[in-house]
């Protein structure tokens, strides 16, 4: 991390909790190269400790993202766009660390959420939304198609009709039309926001972490393989959480009637 100023991002840890706020609220937090850099230096932070039992990425100012920063557009050319997304593109170097990191990501998105903005939202395992937030793939209105992901992600998360209509349109939606494709997990009140992330959050925390960071990985193999070898991963992981301390914990405290007391081994 020292090599990186952290302007763009704001970054603390508490709580067993990796705050992450992308902090370039002038330009509506767009994902210009040094945020994108902050960012994926604060996801590698946060993957790495294991003090660390859940990310939340949020936006400063009200807003979750406007997306990739247009005005470096002016000057790529193929070659450029391909460096950037190597470096730090959501399609594959953000998303990836957030995919890989055995411990649950959630945005929480706010305001305007577009573009690439969308993109590093879809990438997250959860989404808690406030009902002014606005989503949408508005990349055809700029002669392009989402770069961040978005062409992949959003059709296997809300379907085929969808992502096309989203996509082809560049249309706006709202949180809870996302909440009812399943995209969206809450959708509160604006004054409710914090109230709802606090809720989900004790609720993982109060999980064994080896079994979230478990679950994590088998879902995210339902994406990326076929039935077969999906379920032949989700029993090796399933049978490796027996070797655990915590799963012979859950069994006993369930059978002695009492609270499990986690520690994470
Ligand atoms: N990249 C770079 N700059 C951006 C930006 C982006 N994605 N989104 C907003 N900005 C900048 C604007 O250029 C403007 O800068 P300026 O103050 O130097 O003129 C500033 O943020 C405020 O934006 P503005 O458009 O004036 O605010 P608004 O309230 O009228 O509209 C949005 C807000 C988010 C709806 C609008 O800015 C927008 O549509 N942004 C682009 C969204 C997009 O297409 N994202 C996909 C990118 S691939």
């Amino acid at each position: 991390m020292a090599e990186v100023g952290f302007s763009k991002v704001l970054y603390r840890k508490e709580g067993g909790v990796a705050w992450i706020t992308l902090n370039n609220s002038a330009k509506y937090n767009a994902l210009e190269l040094d945020l994108r850099r902050e960012l994926k230096a604060a996801l590698m932070d946060a993957a790495g400790d294991s003090a660390v039992r859940a990310v939340v990425i949020r936006g400063a100012g009200g807003n979750f993202s406007a997306g990739a920063d247009i005005k470096a557009f002016l000057q790529w050319d193929p070659a450029e766009t391909v460096r950037v997304a190597n470096e730090v593109g959501t399609s594959m170097v953000l998303s990836s660390i957030i995919r890989n990191m055995q411990k649950p990501v959630i945005a929480v998105v706010e305001g305007y959420c577009l573009g690439g903005g969308f993109e590093l939202a879809q990438a997250c395992d959860l989404i808690v939304a406030s009902e002014d937030a606005v989503f949408g793939q508005p990349e055809i209105n700029l002669g392009i198609i989402p770069g961040g992901g978005g062409t992949q992600r959003l059709t296997r998360l809300v379907g085929e009709k969808k992502a096309k209509e989203l996509i082809f349109t560049g249309d706006r939606v709202s949180a809870s039309t996302l909440a009812a494709l399943g995209l969206v997990n809450v959708v509160v009140p604006k004054e409710r926001l914090e109230e709802a992330l606090k809720t989900l959050l004790d609720k993982i925390l109060s999980k064994p972490p080896l079994a979230v960071a478990a679950a994590k990985e088998a879902v995210n193999l339902a994406l990326e393989t076929g039935l077969s070898a999906g379920l032949r991963a989700e029993l090796m992981l399933f049978a490796s959480l027996f070797a655990s301390e915590d799963q012979k914990e859950g069994a006993r405290a369930f059978l002695e009637k009492r609270k499990p007391v986690w520690k994470g081994r």
